[in-house]
């Protein structure tokens, strides 16, 4: 287990000086940067899961829910309130249309748009050469757009590739549901 941990904090800290660099290219305060790394180094120490910074409209209802998804699931959260999110999903490289409410970072990778957690960690885990994880638009039933009657529209999680490609990374909900077109 200690093999692990320390594995993980060797990748982690590598990974941080990449979001330095990237954060540092951008007109983004430095004041931000910081305030990032601090948070990376606490929550390292504490569970072995990266920060996560989730930008955000301040009126978004689902993205909140979705926030609170992360926190509930162990990720330590820095939210961002944002009116334009696209100077964000450019600098990241979210593809065209593979955009939804909210873009997160952790680690070096964007995670756009209701992604559960578990892929997430998966994610961090298996650490893909990729820019991130997409759920275009925002299917019922996702983290943080749960629905009274439990409905879970099928709906899969995207690897974008560095080349701007995306694969299906999993597959949510969809086992006895009637399968629709994503
Ligand atoms: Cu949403
Ligand atoms: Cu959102």
């Amino acid at each position: 287990m200690s093999h692990n941990r320390i594995a993980l904090i060797t990748i982690l800290l590598a990974s941080m000086s990449a979001i330095t660099a990237c954060v540092q290219a951008t007109d983004a305060g430095s004041a931000h940067t910081d305030t990032a790394a601090a948070a990376a180094a606490v929550v390292v120490a504490a569970n072995g899961l990266p920060p996560v910074v989730v930008h955000k409209s301040p009126s978004c209802g689902c993205c909140t829910h979705w926030v609170d998804h992360l926190r509930q699931s162990g990720f330590e959260v820095t939210v961002r309130d944002v009116d334009n999110l696209d100077p964000v999903k450019t600098r990241v490289g979210i593809p065209p249309g593979k955009g939804s409410c909210h873009t997160a970072e952790v680690a070096g990778y964007f995670v756009e748009g209701h992604v559960p957690a578990t892929d997430i960690k998966r994610l961090l885990a298996e650490r893909p050469d990729a820019r991130g994880l997409a759920l275009p638009g925002m299917p019922l039933g996702s983290p943080g757009m749960e629905v009274p009657d439990g409905t879970v529209q099928p709906y899969a999680v995207e690897l974008v590739a560095r080349d701007g490609t995306t694969g299906v990374f999993s597959r949510h909900g969809g086992e006895d549901a009637e399968a629709t077109s994503p």
